[in-house]
């Protein structure tokens, strides 16, 4: 066993291929359906939105798909990201547990969501796209997008949702210094957009609402595609590399984990880390480990939702995705982890959790910023919102082991620093926080709208 705190790897050690779960499913992944014909859609209908190759990548079950040298120059600017021991943690919790992170947050907008905005503009710019239009929860999509398209000169719009707006002004900033054009969600821009205000002037929004803003301005442009930044698969795909680095990290620590946890929103940063881990556990070689995926509370859409096809978005512009969903038109409560407020969940993580090869669990937002100020205290990180989520769960494990004396690993996905969430640790500071009760007649009234589907 090693003794260091911090496990790096040398820019050259940046993985050289993405992995694809999908040539390891014991299952395929339920098709993808046309919203009017209800029959499997094909490349040809998603192509007004997306590039080729990443409608390629979308449906591929090769193993191992290449990442493009162009990609990778820009993984160096902060790839590999380090693995660290949270010795600090351990003792303050004072378990005989042994907990590992991988910090995501070293990448310029400061979470794992560059490493698909740099792939996905790359693939666009390829194509001969100039514009990308898209949605951002908390900020951080968005951010990601922005400096992508900064590197690749492509312009980019975002929707984002009003209540993060106006809770999250830096990240707004970001994207402008970036160079990209943000609104809040819903906006004039769009007609979905100004039917929604109509409705209700106030509306805070929702992930769900912004998709369709941003799919609506692609849509009805040639010079524009859309990019998306969580749920599909090449998106889990391109965040690979967080778990092809992570394994090679835990490798070098002469350890291998009982315990993987982290946040979902959409599902990327922990698809990310687990699937290439998951691969162990489907082939027999590991078949204890445990995957733990972890959602607010007031937006349980894995522990809480139905299994079933919805919409991806709330005007239902999208196709029909097969997976654990609250109702294309649930808004969920206003928490300060804007990433984790969508009503559905990336197909892959749903599969796996039908599957029971994957766990989930909710949890309210107080505990997980007591979760995030210990660990910050500890390791030094401000975490962002969303990954105290994670945080808080990787702790309850590790004061298991407390109880229990066992000595597990257990491996924290770290998404991203709070450094732009300031705000949001003022308000729990300040006691303004509230822990919102599981909406459940909203999430019913919104299932009772879910499209019908032939079995
Ligand atoms: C720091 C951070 N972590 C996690 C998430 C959740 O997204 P995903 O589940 O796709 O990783 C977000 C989304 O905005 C985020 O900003």
């Amino acid at each position: 066993m090693d003794k260091r705190t911090k496990f790096s790897l040398d820019e050259n050690q940046i993985p050289t291929h993405w992995y694809n779960i999908q040539a390891d499913l014991p299952q395929p992944l339920p098709p993808v359906l046309h919203p009017g014909t209800k029959k499997p859609i094909g490349p040809a209908d998603l192509a007004p939105l997306f590039a080729m190759e990443l409608i390629k990548q979308e449906v591929s079950t090769e193993r191992w798909i290449e990442i493009p040298d162009e990609v990778r120059d820009i993984y160096r600017l902060w790839r590999p990201t380090n693995l660290f021991r949270a010795y600090r943690l351990e003792k303050a919790l004072d378990t005989p547990a042994k907990i590992f992170y991988k910090y995501e947050g070293t990448s310029p907008p400061g979470s794992h969501k560059p490493n698909t905005a740099v792939a996905q503009v790359y693939y666009n710019k390829k194509e001969g796209i100039k514009r990308i239009a898209t949605e951002t929860g908390a900020g951080q999509w968005g951010s990601a997008l922005a400096f992508a398209g900064a590197c690749f000169g492509v312009e980019i719009k975002v929707y984002m949702v009003a209540v993060s707006y106006q809770q999250k002004p830096y990240r707004r900033i970001m994207m402008q210094t970036w160079g990209a054009k943000c609104v809040s969600s819903p906006s004039r821009d769009t007609r979905t957009g100004r039917d929604i205000l109509a409705r209700d002037p106030n509306c805070p929004g929702s992930l769900g609402m912004a998709i369709s803003e941003a799919v609506e301005d692609a849509a009805t442009r040639d010079d524009t595609h859309y990019s998306l930044g969580s749920v599909l698969n090449h998106v889990l795909l391109h965040q690979t590399v967080i778990g092809l680095e992570a394994k090679e990290q835990m490798e070098m620590a002469g350890v291998y984990p009982d315990i993987i946890v982290g946040c979902i929103g959409g599902g990327s940063n922990f698809a990310g880390m687990f699937l290439p881990f998951i691969k162990d556990k489907i082939d027999g070689t590991k078949p204890d480990l445990r995957i733990i995926n972890v959602e607010p509370e007031s937006c349980p859409t894995v522990t809480k939702g139905l299994y079933a096809y919805d919409f991806g978005d709330e005007a239902k512009l999208t196709p029909l995705i097969k997976m654990y969903t609250l109702g294309h038109g649930f808004i969920p409560p206003p928490v300060h982890a804007g990433g984790l407020r969508y009503h559905g969940m990336a197909p892959i993580i749903c599969h796996l959790h039908r599957l029971g090869l994957v766990e989930a669990r909710a949890v309210h937002q107080i505990p997980t910023f007591e979760a995030g100020v210990q660990f910050a205290r500890a390791e030094g990180i401000i975490s962002a919102p969303e990954t105290d989520h994670a945080i808080r769960v990787g702790i309850d494990e590790a004061l298991k082991c407390k109880e229990s004396g066992e000595s597990k690993t257990i491996l924290i996905a770290h998404s991203g620093h709070g450094h732009v969430d300031m705000a949001a640790y003022d308000a729990y500071f300040s006691g303004k926080l509230e822990d919102y009760e599981y909406p459940e007649a909203k999430i019913k009234e919104a299932l009772a709208d879910l499209p019908k589907v032939p079995a």
